[in-house]
């Protein structure tokens, strides 16, 4: 695949943010920036990132294949991912993960013969405090059951742009890429911002209660507001640009 001079361009703006003999630094950037043409990492793709950086295909290859962030097959617009570790399996995750399976008819790392949705079940996504959660091209939707999941992959599959639970409204597969690459989101009310959510602060209120703190840390640190239950948080509420 030739890449277009728009994304050449923008792996010379990735790279040139780097200090002089560490730009091989900018290799993860420039993986999501692939993805975010291709919609994965491809032969072609490793071979870019290598040519760009003066790096050999091996050590390319090496840190795509060590991130899960970086797919080797071709994805879906909408990447779910369901989180099955510890917390969200005992909380319900694996029963969301097998109703997405079940509507969808792929497993994991499977994408529907449409091509718009690949599933996959993930380790720990850093939210159990929302357990279980699953992402929607990395945006959170929490506190999910079997049939929240369904009615989101049926609103993806109708061409709709649900808004996460606290963030933006979603954007493609490609889009998120591009923004992982440090590119921001032109849409409005993209930027998500806000007060941390109650089950963020339960372990500090529970610290707080027992007067436990960590060494150096002021107990009398006033903790947060919390946003409002069913809240979503931030700008994600408001209309995003098409
Ligand atoms: S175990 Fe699911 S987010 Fe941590």
């Amino acid at each position: 695949m030739t890449f277009s001079e728009s994304t050449r361009e923008r792996a010379r703006e990735i790279v040139a943010r780097y200090p002089e003999g560490r730009q091989r630094s900018a290799l993860l950037p420039l993986l999501h920036l692939v993805q975010s043409e291709e919609g994965y990492i491809s032969p072609d793709g490793i071979a870019f990132c290598a040519s760009v950086l003066g790096v050999t295909k091996a050590e390319v290859s090496a840190v795509a294949t060590f991130y899960t962030m970086y797919k080797r097959t071709p994805t879906g617009e909408w990447l779910i991912s369901v989180c099955t570790n510890t917390m969200c399996a005992s909380k319900g995750g694996e029963a969301a993960y097998q109703a997405l399976v079940e509507y969808l008819g792929v497993e994991h790392d499977g994408t529907t013969p449409d091509g718009k949705i690949t599933l996959e079940h993930a380790e720990c996504l850093a939210a159990c405090d929302y357990a279980p959660v699953m992402t929607v091209n990395h945006e959170y939707f929490d506190e999910v059951t079997p049939d929240m999941a369904v009615e989101l992959a049926k609103q993806l599959q109708a061409g709709e742009r649900p808004v996460s639970g606290r963030g933006a409204r979603l954007c493609g597969f490609k889009e998120i890429s591009l923004q992982l690459a440090g590119f921001p989101d032109e849409r409005r009310g993209a930027i998500t911002d806000g007060l941390p959510g109650e089950p963020t602060l339960a372990g500090n209120r529970l610290a707080e209660r027992h007067g436990i703190s960590v060494a150096g840390f002021d107990p009398d640190t006033p903790i947060p507001a919390t946003r409002p239950a069913g809240d979503a948080g931030g700008a994600g509420k408001e209309e995003a640009k098409p």
